[in-house]
């Protein structure tokens, strides 16, 4: 596309018409404000550019490939993909996002031959004659699926030669993707609830009518009513837990606690009913203090979640320890592990422990009281504390849980970016 003229002033036009969409799209859809000022700035200079265009009337060639130049770097900058189409849909201009999405796109070709939905197609035609403009959906499946809202926009050419169309596509995939996993958390949610619900109802309906005037087994019925209520009640704290720290999970912590105290603590307190399952808690002192900007009772229920996952999932010869690393890229940190000699995690379900409601056997979890949920709270902990998880473990040996958080007083590090 570089062979054309750069004193065409269709671009020049795209850029204020892009410009205004943008804006609208970003405080229609409340984007995030980079977008917003982007759609701000494309219309300032986009108007700056249309009033000086009204004011010279009849700009010198140098002065319209300037403008041409301001506008073209102005859409390269736009993320998303925006075409220009003449009104016999040729595409006049496309910005690098467009030529990415669509390679078979070319100036003085037909839209259709690179972009072959005829959703978009009508509309284009659509907008052309009746200069209203359009919202359409589009979908690629190649290479990627993706799911694209498309805006169509009449655009009048300054140089008197009909209207145009200004295809704006904003990527809605990964606000897809958001909404399928919070449609999956509900279901996982509600299922998670209902099952102990079905059993309490159940047991509720026996007592009633066979077993009423059964001393025997109204004594077991009532024992494992009262573990399925747990059951619910852990579950529910569990998810309340979940979307406390969710909410705070962009305010960083203002205070600084000691994580070798805080874990010695964790471990004394886990160390009774863990030896009821059977299993011991070593814990290995390092050199201390291990100081890190944290919230204490947040930490406290990573460090308790991990240790409890430890005597729950593992072979009863669990260790806690601490230490200190220095990364190259983020300083000094304090490193917690939790390690045990247990079974160990098949390398296909590591990843994704992290995720809501993912167990690597749902009875078993069900079994020793787990929710699903604990790494989750655990993962959205650490995004606050710029903290790191990771989790080594080998078949038939054990499994190591690492967290890794950045030392007080250490040199201030970038937020790391959040995995959820
Ligand atoms: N130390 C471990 N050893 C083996 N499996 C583990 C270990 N820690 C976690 N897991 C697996 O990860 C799953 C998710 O853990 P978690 O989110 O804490 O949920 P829950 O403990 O409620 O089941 C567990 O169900 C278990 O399958
Ligand atoms: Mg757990």
């Amino acid at each position: 596309m570089s062979d054309r003229p750069r004193s065409s002033p269709a671009w020049t036009g795209a850029a204020i018409a892009v410009g205004l969409f943008a804006t609208a799209v970003a405080l229609a859809a409340r984007l995030e404000l980079p977008l917003i000022l982007a759609g701000l700035g494309a219309v300032c200079i986009g108007g700056w550019l249309g009033g000086r265009h009204r004011e010279a009337p009849l700009p010198r060639p140098a002065a319209t490939a300037q403008r041409h130049a301001i506008a073209e770097a102005l859409l390269a900058h736009v993320p998303d993909p925006v075409i220009l189409v003449d009104r016999r849909t040729l595409v006049v201009e496309a910005n690098p996002a467009a030529r990415a999405l669509l390679p078979a796109l070319h100036q003085a070709r037909p839209l259709s031959f690179a972009l072959r939905s005829p959703e978009v197609l009508d509309g284009v035609e659509a907008v052309l004659s009746s200069g209203m403009p359009r919202r359409v959906a589009l979908s690629t499946r190649v290479p990627l699926e993706r799911t694209f809202e498309v805006q169509i926009g009449a655009l009048p050419m300054p140089d008197g030669s009909g209207v145009s169309a200004v295809l704006f596509l904003r990527d809605l995939t990964s606000a897809r993707r958001l909404e399928a996993m919070r449609v999956d958390f509900v279901a996982n949610a509600s299922h998670e609830l209902r099952t102990p619900l079905a059993t309490l109802i159940g047991f509720i309906e026996t007592l009633q009518g066979p077993a009423r005037e059964d001393p025997q087994a109204r004594e077991r019925f009532l024992e494992i009513m009262r573990v399925q209520a747990q059951r619910m009640t852990r579950l529910i704290d569990d998810l309340l837990s979940l979307s406390r720290i969710e909410l705070r999970e962009h305010v960083a912590p203002t205070t600084v606690v000691d994580l070798g105290a805080l874990a010695r603590q964790m471990v004394d307190a886990q160390g009774p009913p863990a030896e009821v399952r059977g299993a011991t808690i070593r814990f290995e002192d390092g050199d201390g203090p291990y100081p890190v900007p944290g919230d204490a009772d947040e930490l406290a229920r990573v460090i308790e979640n991990l240790i409890e996952n430890a005597v729950k999932y593992g072979g009863g010869h669990v260790s806690v320890g601490l230490s200190r690393e220095e990364d190259r890229r983020l300083g000094s940190r304090i490193v917690l592990s939790v390690s045990d000699d247990g079974p160990g995690i098949p390398p296909e379900h590591i990843p994704r422990l992290t995720e809501r409601f993912y167990r690597v056997d749902v009875a078993s979890s069900r079994a020793r009281g787990g929710t699903g949920l604990g790494l989750a709270i655990v993962k959205h902990s650490l995004n606050r504390h710029r903290g790191r998880l990771t989790i080594d473990s080998t078949v038939g040996e054990g499994t190591i849980v690492r967290v890794s958080l950045p030392e007080h007083g250490a040199a201030e590090v970038p937020r790391l970016a959040d995995q959820a």
